[in-house]
């Protein structure tokens, strides 16, 4: 119960990661706030979680967002935590990628943590401080092809999470980001849906497999709670090792591994 007493808005929390950080917050005792863009998830959560507060917003329209965190102190009296997780991309290749898809993008993954961050903020700064959780992802610091517009934007969350923590911190404002790997939600279907992608992406995963939604929200909640209590502007990796697989496997061309010899 490390959410007892505690208010939380989670941004994008009706589906996989967010909907994973809403349901952990939920049971160990916090009141949340769920905004979304989808109608028919927020229905679903609603029914789950009947004690929740569910409320379509955007996140890259600002009104929308004010009014989301308005809303949430209006309901609960304050705000302690808030998760910035909405996301999505349209994939391009640079010399393709179209204005309008750049700024889909970018606008979603980076403009709308942004927007997050600066409304929750309001809600912080003097009444006691809060903590901040963003979700960049591991493409923050990897390149993927035709991804340029979102590994950008998820690059720029790391920054803003930095300049938040920078900013806030004398308030005792906390902002940290996770980096996801590769998670199996509805944003990730289609790899999952492609056996040879799927085996292409675990071969540079050395735990061996994909992140469940939880494996995320375990660590997202950790950032949020009185035990990271010191920890403010950093990046915490949740990929499985996947940064530390850049070199080939030479296990192939190296023979098997050895054990070291007793004494
Ligand atoms: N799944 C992965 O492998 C992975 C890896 C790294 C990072 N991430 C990041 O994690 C976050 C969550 O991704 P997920 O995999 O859970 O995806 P998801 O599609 O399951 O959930 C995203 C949610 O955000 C909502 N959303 C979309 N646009 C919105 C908007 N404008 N305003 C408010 N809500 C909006 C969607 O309706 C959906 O409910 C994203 O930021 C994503 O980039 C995911």
């Amino acid at each position: 119960m490390r959410f007892a007493g505690k208010t939380a808005v989670v941004a994008g929390g009706a589906s996989g990661i967010g909907l994973a950080i809403l349901r952990g917050l939920a049971r160990e005792g916090a009141r949340v706030l769920c905004a979304d863009v989808s109608d028919e998830r927020l229905a679903a959560v609603a029914q789950e979680l009947p004690e929740a507060v569910v409320t379509r917003a955007d996140v890259t329209r600002e009104a929308e967002v004010e009014a989301m965190m308005g809303l949430a102190v209006e309901r609960f009296g304050g705000l302690d935590c808030s998760f910035h997780v909405a996301g999505a991309s349209r994939p391009g290749y640079l010399v393709d990628l179209s204005e309008q898809d750049w700024d889909f993008t970018t606008d979603l993954c980076l403009k709308g943590v942004f927007l997050c961050m600066k409304h929750a903020a309001r809600h912080m700064l003097g009444r006691g401080g809060g903590a901040m959780v963003n979700i960049a992802s591991l493409n923050a610091h990897v390149p993927m092809h035709a991804g340029a517009a979102y590994a950008s934007a998820k690059a720029g969350v790391e920054m803003l999470t930095k300049n938040g923590a920078l900013e806030w911190g004398a308030e005792g404002v906390r902002v940290n980001a996770v980096l996801p790997g590769l998670v199996q939600t509805p944003l990730t279907k289609r790899h999952f849906d492609n056996q040879a992608a799927l085996d292409a992406f675990l071969a540079r995963i050395p735990l061996g497999r994909a992140a469940q939604p939880e494996d995320i929200a375990g660590p997202a909640l950790f950032l949020a709670s009185e035990e990271a209590r010191y920890v403010s502007g950093a990046s915490l990796l949740v990929d499985g090792a996947w940064a530390v697989s850049g070199y080939p496997d030479m296990r192939p061309f190296r023979g098997a591994p050895g054990w070291p010899k007793p004494g």
